[in-house]
């Protein structure tokens, strides 16, 4: 019998995001206003009466600290809220501080039960770059800062109806909010499918999903099954899906936004729904957030709709190997020899590291499309946890050049992303005893870098390749200002990855 199958509610209503005017100041029943340690809030723009103006003044005075947060009923402007936020030292204001700062206001907002939001922008400008960035950064972390998962729950949360803009009618700020939230939405996307547990989010379920989403906004969709990955040689795919009674698929998303003759760039991501470890068994500490593992694949999906609903000039195409790893008497065995697509045969050291033996067929599928750049996301290993803690995601490439590009755009995209070593060195240590490459190392050393070098061995066709390891980041926390579970990484970096033209 299959999984009872939970279609998800993609969100019902999104925020909607306006530029501020007379009306929306009167209907809001929130104002936001930051300001500086070091400056006074600025409220001339508000007509307030003068009585709550000095109130204000009075409330925001004693707060010193870097995003705290004061929220009061206005006396004399009836029925309205203010939520100050302080943000620490005029000179001391970052684009990563902004980024906190946004969440923790939407946090703010929804735990004082607003609906309406005003919120001052022209204090929040950051002095490295445009008001209008910093509108777009703005507008989509107070969407990643309200997101929440309660897909499964009866109680469900607070909903912001509309976030208003104040930014003295700057008309190229108003596009800039809606790149913002577009990317911010998306990502809800991103993090609803990676959420949704492994029971009911399967590679089937999974497939369907990508077809709805891409629906919405032009995106061709479709999906390989068992039998035409079997026709195709998949012998990785099919390999690792073997001890699972759900069916494998390649799920294939096309966005053609330039002329067909453009060569598009590729993301792949990796899309095992649930990874038990297979016959090498995780323990069960490690085994409970595995629903997380196709976290690749949901920010390759979330960003190839971004990347559609923006109408971006650009050829993309994102391409999703879906699999369950699972212990059973047909599961592949350590030990194994399985024949990739490309004709490389794969040593099985490890069940677990399944992630890259889907991605080397995924890899050598991208061949048909001869892309310019090939970007493979992936909750790749433990190891890169390790190497990086919580705040970046690897990136690992031999083209170096390439590594800090991307590492710099993780800068400005949100997603903040640092070099692992990817050196020829390293090669020697995944070749085979009995096939052409192991999957894995026997000694703990370079856990990351030997998950580059594997996938590095199918990649070797393209003019530009990198691998990103989102295990790092996978999951959110409150000194991310993010809810708990996943955080959609990757996703904002695989979609400024396209803007930037890289
Ligand atoms: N999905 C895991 C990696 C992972 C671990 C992601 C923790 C997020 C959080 C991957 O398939 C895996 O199990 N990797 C092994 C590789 C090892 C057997 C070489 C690992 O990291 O331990
Ligand atoms: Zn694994
Ligand atoms: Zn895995």
């Amino acid at each position: 019998m299959g999984n009872q199958c939970v279609i998800i509610e993609q969100f019902k209503f999104y925020m909607r995001h306006v530029r501020a005017t007379p009306q929306s100041i009167k209907k809001a029943d929130c104002l936001v206003i930051p300001f500086f340690s070091d400056k006074k809030p600025d409220v001339a723009f508000l007509s307030l009466d003068p009585g709550d103006k000095k109130y204000i003044a009075t409330l925001a005075g004693p707060m010193k600290g870097e995003y705290e947060c004061a929220q009061a009923l206005l006396p004399y402007t009836l029925e309205k809220k203010i939520i100050l936020m302080c943000l620490g030292l005029r000179t001391a204001w970052t684009q990563r501080k902004l980024v906190i700062a946004s969440r923790k206001i939407a946090q703010a907002c929804k735990s004082a039960k607003t609906l309406n939001v005003l919120i001052s922008c022209v204090p929040l400008r950051v002095s490295s770059i445009t008001l209008e960035k910093t509108c777009e950064i703005l507008a989509c972390n107070l969407e990643m800062g309200s997101y929440e998962f309660s897909q499964y729950k009866e109680r469900q949360p607070h909903f912001i109806e509309s976030i208003a803009y104040v930014y003295s009618g700057r008309s190229t700020c108003d596009a800039a909010v809606q790149k913002g939230a577009i990317i911010g939405q998306e990502t809800h996307v991103v993090r609803n499918l990676a959420n949704t547990p492994g029971g009911d989010m399967t590679p089937r379920h999974l497939a369907a999903e990508a077809k709805k989403q891409g629906k919405k906004y032009g995106v061709t969709v479709r999906s390989l099954g068992e039998k035409e990955m079997t026709d195709l040689k998949m012998g990785g795919i099919l390999g690792v899906s073997r001890g699972s009674s759900e069916e494998a698929q390649l799920i294939i998303m096309e966005y053609w936004g330039a002329a067909k003759s453009k060569k598009p760039t590729v993301f792949v991501g990796k899309g095992i729904t649930f990874d038990s470890g297979g016959l090498d068994l995780k323990p069960s500490s490690a085994m409970d957030e595995m629903h997380l593992d196709m976290s690749g694949g949901a920010a390759v999906i979330g960003a190839v709709c971004a990347i559609a609903r923006m109408k971006l000039k650009v050829n993309v195409i994102g391409l999703i190997p879906a699999a369950e790893n699972m212990p059973s008497g047909q599961s592949y065995r350590p030990g194994d020899v399985l024949v990739s697509m490309a004709g490389k045969t794969i040593q099985i050291a490890n069940t677990d590291a399944e992630g890259r033996v889907i991605l080397a067929d995924a890899l050598t599928y991208a061949e048909r499309y001869s892309p310019s750049l090939v970007v493979d996301i992936a909750t790749l290993t433990g190891a890169a946890c390790i190497a990086l803690g919580r705040f970046a995601l690897g990136v690992c490439t031999p083209d170096e050049d390439l590594a800090r590009a991307v590492c710099k755009i993780g800068e400005v995209s949100g997603d903040y992303a640092w070099p692992l070593p990817m050196w020829q060195e390293y090669e020697a240590d995944i070749r085979g005893s009995v096939g052409d490459i192991l999957n894995t190392v026997k000694s703990r050393e370079a856990g990351a870098t030997n998950g580059g070098m594997f996938l590095y061995q199918f990649a070797k066709k393209f003019p530009r390749w990198v691998h990103l390891d989102i295990a790092p980041t996978m999951t959110g926390s409150s000194d991310l200002a993010l809810a708990r579970g996943a955080s959609g990484s990757g996703t904002r970096l695989l979609i400024e990855i396209v803007r930037s033209g890289l």
